[in-house]
């Protein structure tokens, strides 16, 4: 098999030709003949003055090179796209393929052994799996890690379920100008990813329990010096797999350690958007995850950490409580152990590893559960023929079965145009509804399933209302909050002939979202809707276009439809 610079010639018609311009290029760096003759370590450079979640990558790097060196290797590092969450326009998820697609290009485009991908924000680390198990090449996974806490009038706090609640107090009229703007200093004190249980600590956690990322590697924190150490050891692995045999992506992503994740993100009280990228991911290895399934295990594995939004520690408490292999650990009747991972042996290896921290709180028991069910639930009904899900782990109780009278948003502008207006008619216990906030209709399925409640509401004590859409969240949030709708009111899901008045039921229970409408008033509805001109131009070029013309439904992973494996 060809290794290092002989991989992928440039295509002159000339292969000898071809490999010594490549060195006598190269060489213009500075490389010897020593150098060059060992096996090549792509590491990806993620970083971006618009990614403070990718702050530490610089340091990162460093650590990952001396690792590749110590084992024999040659480090190269190649630049990617960076999407920082809150500084992408529409929204992060409207880049993440092209993301996955730039990576997967640049590893098959350049010579290189096995690549060692740097991920952390949200999209980040999906994108970086999804290129790595299209390419098949031999790949470690190094998260950036969570942020420290930080504090504000003695109370810990964090990025961003805290922004969140703050943000809610300052629109109820409880926090002024003057002390939310010490706060928005105080939420996030170091680089590193958000540090509570949403999307970039649920996706570390699930490539750690794939095997695809080294044990601890999803909760040290991003400043700690184990960060390093992690990184340095995930490069001297990576120069192991690019000379010896090592399991490549399809080997570990498979229906065992999906299966492991859908487990532990039930457990963590993971984010919704984890479930999107998980098949997307998946699909990559032509693998399919079964929401039904996923649906089953929420109602066996019960959520075990306590950490926010679900419960009430940060990602370094987790640290400190042994990580993902102490949770883990937990889970062992549930976990298929056997599953291989890229440091060479099985989950239950990793497990085995586990340290015991004596009087933590951080990660329950399967005896003593934060929740005794799974973070999410897949719901079904008119509303929703082919999935919606809940993170009912972080929503009211009280709200879990209930149905009110529907208050419908067309866009996620009219929602932020109209929300707040003294004059609309909405009460504590009626429905916000938002349409053609999907895949599609956003297009790039905006974090916009968060509905704030509406201010009079909210001056009024209103903490949480039940609110639908075929939008996402946020895994920081906290709210009784349908998302995820399939198929989404952009191309004709019924959430797009809802009325205002209307009665929505949600039985969280029962695993049911219904428009309580008779069937033959939902046909004539979506029948004359089909008639309507689009509500909305479509591109008309550019990666905008692909994406409209490509992208799959929440239930398929967003992924473009040319990207799935051939097979799958
Ligand atoms: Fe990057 Fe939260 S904004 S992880």
């Amino acid at each position: 098999m060809t290794k290092g610079l002989l991989k992928g010639l440039t295509s002159y018609g000339d292969a000898g030709f071809s490999l010594f311009l490549r060195k006598a290029f190269i060489k213009a760096m500075g490389y010897s003949d020593d150098a060059l003759e060992r096996p090549i370590v792509g590491i990806t450079n993620t970083f971006s003055d618009y990614n403070p979640c990718h702050g530490n990558v610089p340091d990162l790097i460093e650590s990952v090179k001396r690792g590749v060196m110590l084992a024999g290797g040659l480090p190269m590092v190649f630049p990617t796209i960076s999407i920082g969450e809150s500084f992408a326009h529409p929204t992060s998820m409207f880049l993440r393929n092209l993301m996955a697609m730039d990576t997967e290009e640049m590893i098959r485009a350049q010579p290189m052994d096995s690549v060692v991908v740097i991920g952390g924000c949200d999209k980040t680390l999906p994108a970086q799996v999804m290129a790595v198990a299209s390419t098949d090449i031999p790949a470690i996974v190094l998260q950036t890690g969570p942020m420290v806490v930080g504090y504000h009038k003695g109370e810990v706090l964090g990025a961003c379920t805290d922004c969140r609640r703050f943000w809610a107090q300052h629109r109820a009229g409880t926090i002024d100008v003057t002390e939310i703007e010490l706060i928005s200093g105080r939420l996030c004190p170091s680089v590193g990813t958000c540090m509570v249980m949403g999307t970039a600590s649920t996706m570390a956690c699930i490539v750690e329990a794939m095997g695809l990322a080294l044990p601890m590697s999803a909760t040290a924190p991003a400043t700690h010096a184990d960060r390093r150490r992690i990184a340095e050891a995930s490069g001297k692995r990576a120069a192991e797999i690019a000379i010896s045999d090592a399991p490549k992506p399809s080997n570990l992503i498979t229906d065992a350690s999906v299966r492991n994740a859908m487990i532990v993100l039930q457990a963590i009280g993971g984010s919704t958007n984890g479930l999107i990228h998980l098949i997307a991911l998946a699909g990559r290895a032509g693998v399919k995850v079964d929401l039904e399934a996923f649906d089953r295990l929420g109602r066996e594995i019960p959520v075990l950490l306590n950490l926010k939004p679900s419960g009430a520690h940060y990602m370094e408490h987790f640290h400190h409580a042994g990580g993902l292999p102490a949770l883990m650990r937990e889970l062992t009747d549930f976990l298929d152990l056997d599953a291989p991972t890229i440091s060479g042996g099985t989950l239950g290896d990793a497990i085995a590893q586990a340290e015991q921290v004596p009087g933590q709180d951080v990660i329950r028991s399967i005896a003593s559960p934060l929740k005794k069910e799974g973070a999410i639930a897949v719901l079904h009904g008119n509303l929703a023929p082919r999935s919606a899900v809940i993170k009912h782990s972080a929503a009211s109780p009280d709200l879990l079965r209930h149905t009110g009278r529907a208050v419908v948003f067309d866009s996620v502008e009219d929602m932020s145009a109209r929300i707040d207006l003294p004059d609309l008619d909405v009460n504590a216990d009626d429905v916000l509804v938002l349409r053609n906030a999907g895949p599609i209709g956003a297009p790039g399925m905006p974090e916009a399933g968060y509905l704030p409640i509406p201010i009079k509401l909210a001056r009024q004590g209103v903490k949480d209302m039940v609110r639908i859409s075929d939008a996402r969240m946020s895994g920081t949030a906290f709210g009784t909050i349908v998302l995820h709708i399939v198929p989404e009111s952009a191309v004709g899901g019924a959430l797009a002939v809802v009325r205002t008045g209307d009665r929505i039921m949600l039985d969280v229970e029962a695993r049911r979202i219904e428009l309580l409408i008779d069937d033959a008033e939902l046909e004539s509805r979506l029948a004359a809707w089909k008639e309507l001109p689009p509500q909305r131009e479509r591109a008309t070029r550019g990666y905008a276009r692909l994406f409209e013309e490509s992208v799959l439904q929440a239930d398929q992973g967003c992924d473009f439809d040319f990207l799935l494996r051939d097979d799958s």
